[in-house]
This record gives structure tokens, C-alpha cells and sequence, in this order.
């Protein structure tokens, strides 16, 4: 049997819009679905009142958001197994756990709480910032199929594991997979005497993608690769590339990220910009 797809949902537009990515991916992946509600009883646990009748009322609303998530994905996907289970704490120390042992890890980009003009709740972020293995970050309201996925690579190793999740995604959808390798030129402010032939850099950076690509191209033939190199920076052109993709995907930190930092600048980034869904792919061993 392979690793449930886990997914959490607070019963929000963007939770139920997880449910339903999660449900479409496990029937993919032929996993089993597996939905959970974090029940945090600390924002209730308010000295001097008795917590008895909120506690009830708190355990109903868990009852009630898993019941319906499991309605949403059976219907969804009457083809796979599902399960529920609320599970007592922080929503983000929750799933940040369930990440472990499973195929991948999916919530909404925002919630219940928060304010109106967030683009990401506190859990997404500490989920996609901590957890092993794939987080993918789904947006409420987007429903355009482009078959086409994107994958943010640089030439460090840690990019790895985002490739492996994307080209396995890019089989199980048939869909083209655009790697985008954006690179961008020094700035010479302390040594503008220092000059540099610009087509041979171009041509440097060419082969950094193509060096990188090569092993994987070969392991899935079946996958028709775009090489996608320019000279930009690379939040922006992965944001740009997201308004055609259903999906894109970047490693947690990238060549230049400090390693004490959750998220490399440029995950972070396309997490808050990006048009719509974004994995996260951490090396499940980190
Ligand atoms: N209690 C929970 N149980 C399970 N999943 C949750 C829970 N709370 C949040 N999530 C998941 O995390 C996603 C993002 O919600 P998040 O809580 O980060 O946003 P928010 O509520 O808008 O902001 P915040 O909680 O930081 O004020 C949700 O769509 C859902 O997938
Ligand atoms: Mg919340």
C-alpha cells in the first residue's frame, strides 16, 4: 500500500479546495486519502469560565468540518479510501507531524482566521516551512487545467527533491513539465571596471540547466521537458510561468539561503505571489 496523501482542512474555501486537490492526487498516486482537523483547544482554555459546554461545541465543529471534507472527496473521487481524524493541538505542530510517513502533505493558502487581506494563514507557512517531504499550498477558486507544471531548479543540490516530486507529477497528470532556471548577472556597483561577455555567461547558464535536467530526463523519457532558462529574477519569473501551470514546485531553500531560515527567499516568495497551487518539497531526510 503507498503513503496516504494527507490534507487539512478548517472546513474554509481554501481547506475544502485542499480536500479536492488532495482526493484528485490520491487517486493519481493510488494512495489513500487521509483528512485531518486539528482541534486547538487553547484560544477556549480562558480562566474563571467552566470549558465543559465549549469543549462539546468545539468537538461537533471537528465532527462537522471532517464529515463534510469526507463528502467533498468521496464525491469527488469515489474510487479511493478515506479517513479522518481530529487530532488534539496546534494545527501547525499537527500537521506539520502528519507530513511524516506521508506521500505529501496538502493545505489551503489561508483559513478561517487571519485577516482579510492575507495571502498566507500562519499554518500554511509554518507547514510549508517545517515539513518533511512534499507540502503542496492550494489556492480557493482556481479551476483552469493548463497541463503544464513548472519546476523552479538552480544548480545546487537541494533543488533534488523538488525535480523527483515534479517529474512524478508531470507522469501521473501527462502533463509538460517547464523547468525554469532564472539566472541573473552580478551587479558590478563596487567593480564596474569588471566586464563580461554576456553571450558566454548565457551560454554558462544554458548548461548549468542542461547538466542539471540530463540524469532526469533520461530516468523519465516519457516527459516532455521544456528548458526554460532566462535572465530574471527568479520570483518573478516563476510567478510570470505560474499563470500558465497547475502546479509549481521549488525546494525549500536554494543555493544562496541561509540554512537557519525555514524557507529559502525564493520559496517564500512564489508561496505569496504565485497565481495558483505550490509544492514545497523538502528532502524528506533534512
Ligand atoms: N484546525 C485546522 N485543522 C486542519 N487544518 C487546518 C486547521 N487550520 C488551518 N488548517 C489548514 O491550513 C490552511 C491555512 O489556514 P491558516 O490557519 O494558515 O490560515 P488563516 O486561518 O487564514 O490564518 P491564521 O490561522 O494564521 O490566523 C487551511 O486552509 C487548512 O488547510
Ligand atoms: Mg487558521
Amino acid at each position: 500500500m503507498s503513503d496516504p496523501v494527507v490534507v487539512g482542512t478548517d472546513g474554509s474555501a481554501a481547506g475544502s479546495a485542499a480536500v479536492e486537490w488532495a482526493a484528485d492526487d490520491a487517486a493519481r498516486m493510488r494512495a489513500p486519502l487521509r483528512i485531518v482537523f486539528a482541534l486547538d483547544r487553547s484560544p477556549y482554555d480562558i480562566p474563571k469560565f467552566s470549558t465543559r459546554e465549549w469543549g462539546d461545541a468545539l468537538t461537533r465543529n471537528a465532527e462537522k468540518v471532517l464529515t463534510e471534507a469526507e463528502t467533498l472527496a468521496r464525491e469527488r473521487r469515489p474510487e479511493i479510501e478515506v479517513t479522518t481524524q481530529a487530532i488534539e493541538g496546534a494545527p501547525a505542530v499537527v500537521l506539520r507531524d502528519q507530513a511524516d510517513g506521508a506521500a505529501e502533505i496538502v493545505v489551503g493558502s489561508r483559513g478561517l482566521g487571519g485577516f482579510a487581506g492575507a495571502v498566507l494563514g500562519s499554518v500554511s507557512v509554518h507547514v510549508a516551512g517545517h515539513a518533511r517531504g512534499p507540502v503542496v499550498v492550494v489556492r480557493a477558486g482556481l479551476r483552469t487545467a493548463h497541463g503544464e507544471i513548472v519546476v523552479g531548479i538552480d544548480d545546487s543540490p537541494q533543488c533534488d527533491p523538488a525535480l523527483a516530486y515534479a517529474f512524478e507529477q508531470a507522469v501521473l497528470r501527462g502533463a509538460t513539465l517547464r523547468a525554469l532556471y532564472a539566472w541573473q548577472a552580478p551587479v558590478h556597483a563596487y567593480a564596474p571596471e569588471i566586464v563580461y561577455d554576456m553571450d558566454e555567461i548565457r551560454r554558462a547558464q544554458h548548461q548549468v540547466a542542461a547538466a542539471k535536467l540530463a540524469s532526469w530526463r533520461q530516468t523519465y523519457p516519457q516527459v516532455k521537458v521544456v528548458e526554460d532558462v532566462r535572465s530574471a529574477h527568479p520570483v518573478e519569473a516563476l510567478n510570470a510561468a505560474s499563470e500558465k501551470a497547475d502546479l509549481v514546485v521549488v525546494g525549500s531553500h536554494g543555493r544562496g539561503a541561509l540554512g537557519s531560515l525555514a524557507l529559502g527567499s525564493v520559496s517564500r516568495g512564489i508561496l505569496h505571489h504565485a497565481r495558483g497551487a505550490v509544492a514545497v518539497v523538502r528532502s524528506p531526510r533534512a
